[in-house]
């Protein structure tokens, strides 16, 4: 990578540790962090931060252009749970900023663009198990409708304008770095901090309820590979399908409870299961293995311990 990169939505769930994993493999300096944010948080502080508003166009056509930002990674957004909380809002947020960034490439400001999609494309049509990279797909939520959308103008803008971008469906993610916020997928990281916390969840998923999820570092992994991929590789440029490890809150409790043997949970689904109802309980992610050679590590026992290891509870403080 030459030139400079900025990852907008930088202090989110992803966009913490994306930011460090690019300054480490291209140097501090190169990659700028940039969220809504007054100040960049601590984590953050060994490069660049710039408060900018995603929905502030033209300050950030400004800041893109008088800087040479080559590559943006656009990963601010409102998650399923609290679009549908704030749905002309969410549909603002997902859709103006995209835009923004997109027409900078089809201008010529910009080489490479990453922007997340999510397992929330699908709908209770879509085939459940193994979902395939072309089905049905009807999204419910706010959140899917803005992602399927999205991922629709992605293909539009590399087909009709030549736009290099490129998008990953991420399943739920679970990491310690910094908290997830929104998501219907979050039971997956607040059990860790609760079984640690208190010894007990009370979680709004039930307990049969599998969904497809992903340890952050191979989602990390997975969007650097992506963006490294010869151009000529991609077949697919709305967004790739990335599958990960399917598991219910059931059998992740049952292996909390080797660790933590007197782990109790109890269950209260709310209006997140109606959600997690419609979306995909597995993903077929064949086309990205064979395009850019895409290949998971972590297994559902070695997330569990790295995630026991390394919960930091007074994070649920500082928040
Ligand atoms: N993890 C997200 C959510 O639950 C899905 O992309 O909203």
């Amino acid at each position: 990578m030459s030139g400079k990169t900025i990852v907008i939505g930088a202090c989110g769930q992803i966009g913490t540790e994306l930011v460090l994993e690019l300054r480490r493999r291209n140097g501090d300096e190169q990659i700028i962090a940039s969220d809504i944010r007054e100040t960049c948080p601590v984590t953050l502080e060994n490069g660049p931060y710039i408060k900018l508003d995603v929905l502030d166009r033209e300050s950030v056509r400004n800041y893109i252009i008088d800087n040479d930002i080559e590559q943006v990674y656009l990963l601010a957004a409102l998650l399923s749970a609290t679009a549908e909380k704030h749905p002309e809002f969410g549909w603002k947020l997902n859709m103006e900023g995209l835009f923004t960034i997109l027409d900078l490439a089809k201008e010529g400001h910009l080489k490479k663009i990453f922007w997340p999609s999510s397992i929330a494309v699908f709908g209770p049509s879509t085939p459940k198990n193994n979902t395939p990279q072309v089905t049905v797909m009807e999204p419910t939520t706010v959140y899917g409708i803005s992602k399927l959308s999205g991922e629709r103008w992605c293909e539009y803008y590399f087909k009709q304008y030549g736009v290099d971008v490129r998008s990953l469906r991420y399943p739920g993610l679970i990491s310690f770095g910094s908290l997830p916020g929104g998501g219907t997928t979050d039971y997956a990281v607040d059990i860790f901090y609760q079984a640690k916390l208190k010894g007990e969840y009370e979680c709004f998923i039930s307990e049969e309820t599998y969904l497809p999820m992903m340890y952050m570092e191979d989602a990390i992994r997975a969007t650097i590979e992506l963006m490294e991929a010869p151009a000529d590789n991609l077949t697919i440029r709305s967004s790739y399908n990335l599958g990960g490890i399917s598991f219910t809150p059931k059998e992740l409790t049952k292996i909390i409870q080797k660790t933590i043997s007197d782990f109790s949970i109890s269950y209260k689904p709310d209006f997140r299961q109606k959600i997690a109802d419609t979306w995909p309980e597995s993903i077929d992610d064949s086309v990205a293995k064979r395009d850019w050679n895409w290949k998971e590590s972590y297994r559902l026992e070695e997330l569990v311990d790295v995630m026991l290891k390394n919960v930091n509870i007074s994070l649920l403080e500082s928040e």
